[in-house]
């Protein structure tokens, strides 16, 4: 069974305090509904990417509250959780069950409410995610890629000012995207003056603490709208939870192995790629994203990020048009999720300021822990 993307929608992405999961999903699914012109009576299946609701919020059971909350009690309803790829990985459900004609028409909804909580309080549970080990070290997610930002820079000899640099290409986008959290551009010295968070990664080389929602609407059917979106492949690989157990520090394997899995299925190369929306929680995290794919040699990527490789209007393929986790906002398990209704606008045509011409093929990256879990999928304009 071939699989579409019908239409997306993602709401603000930010500090929402007056906003609770339950109004920020209608949102989101509201966005969806209209831009597939497919009413909720027609989906027979509900995926929900979510990470935190548990631990911060003492509320299970998201697909039965997000079925009853949008008037679809009979539909099947699904949690997922993947950490940070709990989006990727609500979609890889939905898409598989479509392909294997169990169900027509999936919702996937991927959501998030991090910032009613204390910093320490949202530390604590983003680091359910890492192993035993790394908890009673007293490591943080921005301590582990640190880790991995160090073992990079030392290999490549990397100065922090290049790393740093990604930043700001990550905002430049953003400033067309009205839905980012940091909906502006920032300059370097900015970047660099930033306090260290967990040295050498500094607080605007960090993805912020994010509430928002973004949904997808996925068929066997091809739609009623021009501009049909198909799904060519979606793979997943999983690795150890900590980075001790990894066979690398400057890479994060699961992610080539996915991608290696995605683009044999999709038949395509990562030269074909027009536009992508990868995991950038943290600077290097976009960097060893690049790597990983395919697009860039080992330690050439922020020279071809300088050389402007990557932007919109001159990059192939385009990177994080969105703004990416970095300015965008990550509110945990709605990452995934954006990502793919970004990457269906862009193959739509109708992303606005931020469209990349003539993108025809399109690419999503969702990681979940420090690389212990990603997710790849590959769409294309029909
Ligand atoms: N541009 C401009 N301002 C920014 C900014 C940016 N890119 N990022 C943050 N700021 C601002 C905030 O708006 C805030 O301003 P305010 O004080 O005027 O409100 C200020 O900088 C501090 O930000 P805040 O989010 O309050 O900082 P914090 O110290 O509580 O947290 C981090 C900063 C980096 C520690 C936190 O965002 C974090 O933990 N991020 C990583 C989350 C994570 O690990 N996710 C999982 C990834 S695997």
């Amino acid at each position: 069974m071939n699989v579409f993307v019908l239409g997306g929608g993602v709401t603000k992405f930010g500090e929402l305090w007056e906003i609770g999961p339950r109004k920020l999903v209608k949102e989101a699914v509201g966005y969806a509904l209209e831009s597939s012109s497919v009413d909720i009576s027609e989906i027979d299946a509900l995926y929900v990417g979510n990470m935190l609701s548990g631990i911060l919020g003492n509320q299970e059971n998201l697909g039965a509250l997000f079925a009853d909350e949008l008037g679809m009690k009979n539909a099947a309803a699904f949690k997922i959780e993947g950490a940070c790829a709990s989006g990727g990985l609500a979609f890889h459900n939905a898409y598989n069950a479509v392909k294997a004609g169990v169900y027509k028409t999936c919702l996937v909804i991927g959501v998030e409410k991090m910032t009613d909580h204390k910093p320490e309080e949202i530390t604590k549970a983003l680091m359910a995610a890492a192993s035993e080990d790394e908890r009673e070290a007293g490591l943080t997610f921005p301590g582990l890629y640190a880790i991995m930002a160090r073992a990079y820079c030392k290999k490549y000899k990397i100065a922090e000012k290049e790393l740093a640099s990604v930043s700001v290409e990550s905002h430049y986008h953003a400033s067309f995207n009205s839905k980012a959290q940091f909906p502006f551009e920032i300059r370097l010295d900015k970047v660099m003056t930033s306090p260290y968070v967990a040295d050498p990664l500094k607080l605007l080389e960090c993805s912020p603490v994010s509430d928002g929602a973004a949904a997808v609407i996925i068929s066997s059917f091809d739609g009623r709208k021009k501009g049909i979106v198909e799904v060519c492949s979606s793979e997943v690989a999983s690795d150890s939870l900590g980075l001790s157990g990894r066979k690398s520090l400057t890479s994060i394997p699961a992610s080539i192995t996915a991608a290696e899995k995605a683009y044999k299925k999709a038949n395509v190369k990562p030269r074909d790629i027009d536009v992508a929306e990868v995991h950038d929680c943290f600077s290097i995290a976009l960097v060893l994203a690049l790597e990983d794919l395919g697009f860039f040699e080992k330690g050439s990527t922020l020279s071809e990020i300088a050389k402007g490789k990557i932007r919109l209007g001159s990059g192939k393929p385009v990177v994080n048009p969105s703004g990416g986790l970095k300015a965008c906002g990550h509110p945990i398990g709605a990452t995934g999720v954006k990502q793919i209704a970004e990457i269906s606008d862009q193959l739509a045509g109708c992303a606005g300021k931020r469209q990349v011409k003539n993108a025809k093929i399109g690419l999503t990256h969702n990681v979940g822990g420090s690389g212990a879990v990603s997710v790849v999928n590959i769409f294309k304009k029909v």
